[in-house]
């Protein structure tokens, strides 16, 4: 099976984004053959300054490799170094209904919060369509947010067969098997937009004094408490092994623990469970140069996959020399 999946380089990666998806994409890299990339033209939509972009973009390669992206075997590269995924897209467009596209609803929620869309932002599941059908995915492995822009990539591809012949292969599923919705320092879900994230990478210290800063309730020490109701405890079933985790509840439940002893436990457990990776990223960061060998030769790669569902495409329209 053919696996692929594309991450924007919009923010720094927070734990949501690594228990909410990261972790099961690297997981699949043991039983399958996995195309990431970094989903660089996507992150225009919003129109980044370059400086920042850039920054972004490396940081975000970095980031993945110290969190266990198997360069020997899964290619990896930067969207943008491939871009005849963007003439694809074109011929996707093509096909493509306009209301199909004003259906989507991450584009209804950015208009609903008073972003004045581009055609970018309109057209984004073309691009990614593109994306996936270029390099005749199998599995497409995100979060629930981007469901309907798999179900959207089957649709454009349906219709681009049904007028061309069997040209592109249709993802079969997305398989979404996260965690429930990682909780962010206030309760709600951990996201960039709410500034209520801890990044994988930030200063340990730092990290301390974030999860010291999580919204608990005014239960008294002494009373008992839900853990099912707390964000502390729902980090804590992330990083705990069972038998702690079970200690845990029975001591939620039974009373007598304040919820900073919980927090600064969980500190330390988050803390260790990222040493390794914080440890192999300060070694990449000090090599980039390999970073970039890397992205290049994922890139070569990939190229040559698109290029060649590319011609069967342009072929198929009737472009070119036929
Ligand atoms: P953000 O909300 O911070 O902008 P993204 O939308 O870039 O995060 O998320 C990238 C991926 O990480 C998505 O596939 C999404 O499903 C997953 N993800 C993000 N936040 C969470 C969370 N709090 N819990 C679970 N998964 C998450
Ligand atoms: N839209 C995805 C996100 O924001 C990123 C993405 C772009 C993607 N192209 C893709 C994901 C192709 C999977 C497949 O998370």
């Amino acid at each position: 099976m053919r696996v692929l999946s594309g991450i924007q380089p919009s923010g720094r990666l927070h734990i949501g984004n690594f228990f909410g998806a990261m972790r099961r994409q690297l997981e699949l890299q043991a039983e399958h053959e996995c195309f990431y990339f970094i989903a660089d033209y996507h992150a225009l939509t919003s129109n980044p300054a370059a400086s920042d972009i850039a920054g972004r973009i490396i940081d975000l390669a970095v980031d993945y490799m110290a969190l266990g992206l198997d360069t020997k075997k899964t290619v990896f590269w930067r969207q943008s170094d491939v871009p005849q995924v963007t003439e694809l897209a074109w011929l996707l467009s093509c096909v493509t209904p306009k209301g199909l596209l004003e259906r989507c609803t991450s584009y209804k929620d950015k208009i609903a919060q008073g972003i004045s869309p581009n055609h970018g932002l309109f057209a984004y599941p073309v691009l990614q369509a593109a994306d996936i059908l270029i390099f005749n995915s199998d599995l497409v492995p995100v979060g629930a947010d981007q469901k309907q822009h798999i179900e959207v990539t089957r649709d454009i591809a349906l219709r681009f067969n049904n007028s061309y012949g069997e040209i592109l292969t249709l993802p079969k599923e997305h398989i979404i098997e996260s965690v429930a919705v990682v909780p962010g320092l206030d309760g709600r879900k951990m996201s960039k937009s709410y500034d209520n994230t801890i990044e994988i990478f930030e200063p340990e210290g730092s990290v301390k004094k974030k999860i010291m800063k999580i919204v608990t309730d005014s239960t008294p020490v002494e009373d008992p408490k839900d853990p099912d109701k707390c964000n502390v405890f729902a980090l804590l079933k992330l990083v705990a092994p069972d038998d702690e985790l079970k200690e845990w509840e029975g001591r939620y439940r039974n009373g007598g623990m304040g919820y900073g002893e919980a927090k600064k436990r969980l500190a330390e457990l988050l803390i260790d469970y990222f040493k390794p990776y914080r440890e192999k990223r300060a070694e990449l960061e000090g090599n980039l140069d390999y970073v970039n060998e890397v992205l290049a030769d994922g890139a070569k790669r990939a190229r040559a996959v698109a290029a060649e569902t590319l011609a069967r495409a342009r072929k198929a329209v009737g472009l070119g020399a036929q």
